[in-house]
C-alpha cells in the first residue's frame, strides 16, 4: 500500500473544472467487508454550511449509490495517468464483477473508509445530505433532457474531513 500524508485544504489549488470535469474521480463507498466504486466526471468542490464540502450527482441506476446510500462516509480519489482504467470503472458495474480486481486497481482504507490505494489525492468525506434531483426543480427546460430515461441523480453533500496526498 501506498503512504498518504494530510494535505491542508487551504494548500489546495487545484483547478476544479479539470480535475473533475476533464482528469475524472472514483466515488468509492462501503467497508472493509464490502465497496464499490465508480468514476465520475460531475461534481465540484466549496463551503456550505460552514463545512469545506465536496458534492457529487450519482444516478439511481449506479450500484455505488447503495453503499452511498447505506454508510455516512465516501471517498472521492483523484488520479494522475490511469484514465483507462477510469473509463474501465465507468462502464461496467460491480453488480456484475470484481471491477476493481479486473481494472487491477487496489482498495485501502483511511480508519473505516474505502479509497482507491493508485490515486495520488483522496478526499474523505461525511455524507450531510442527500437529495434525490426532481424534475420540478429545473429552472431550465434543457436540464430534462438528461434525465430522458427516468433515471435521476441523488446530490451528495459530504463534508470534507481530510484531503490525504502522496
Ligand atoms: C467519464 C465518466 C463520468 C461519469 N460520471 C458519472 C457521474 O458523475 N454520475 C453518475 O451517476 N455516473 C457517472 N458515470 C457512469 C458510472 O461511472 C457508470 O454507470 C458505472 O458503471 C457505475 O458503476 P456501478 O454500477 O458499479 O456503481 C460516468 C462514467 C464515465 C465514463
Amino acid at each position: 500500500m501506498h503512504q498518504f500524508q494530510p494535505y491542508p485544504a487551504n494548500l489546495f489549488e487545484t483547478n476544479p473544472f479539470t480535475k473533475i470535469g476533464s482528469d475524472w474521480m472514483l466515488i468509492t463507498a462501503g467497508d472493509k467487508e464490502k465497496a464499490n466504486t465508480m468514476t465520475a466526471s460531475w461534481g465540484g468542490f466549496g463551503v456550505l454550511w460552514g463545512k469545506n464540502v465536496a458534492y457529487i450527482f450519482v444516478r439511481e441506476s449506479r450500484y455505488t449509490k447503495e453503499f452511498l446510500d447505506k454508510k455516512d462516509t465516501f471517498s472521492l480519489t483523484f488520479f494522475e495517468g490511469h484514465k483507462m482504467d477510469l473509463k474501465y470503472l465507468g462502464a461496467v458495474s460491480g453488480r456484475n464483477e470484481d471491477k476493481l480486481a479486473n481494472a487491477h486497481l487496489t482498495l485501502n482504507y483511511a480508519g473505516d473508509i474505502p479509497f482507491i490505494d493508485e490515486g495520488n489525492l483522496i478526499f474523505l468525506c461525511k455524507k450531510l445530505s442527500a437529495t434525490p434531483i426532481t424534475t420540478e426543480q429545473f429552472c431550465d427546460p434543457s436540464v430534462a433532457e438528461f434525465y430522458k430515461n427516468g433515471d435521476f441523480h441523488t446530490m451528495y453533500v459530504g463534508e470534507i474531513t481530510q484531503i490525504l496526498a502522496r
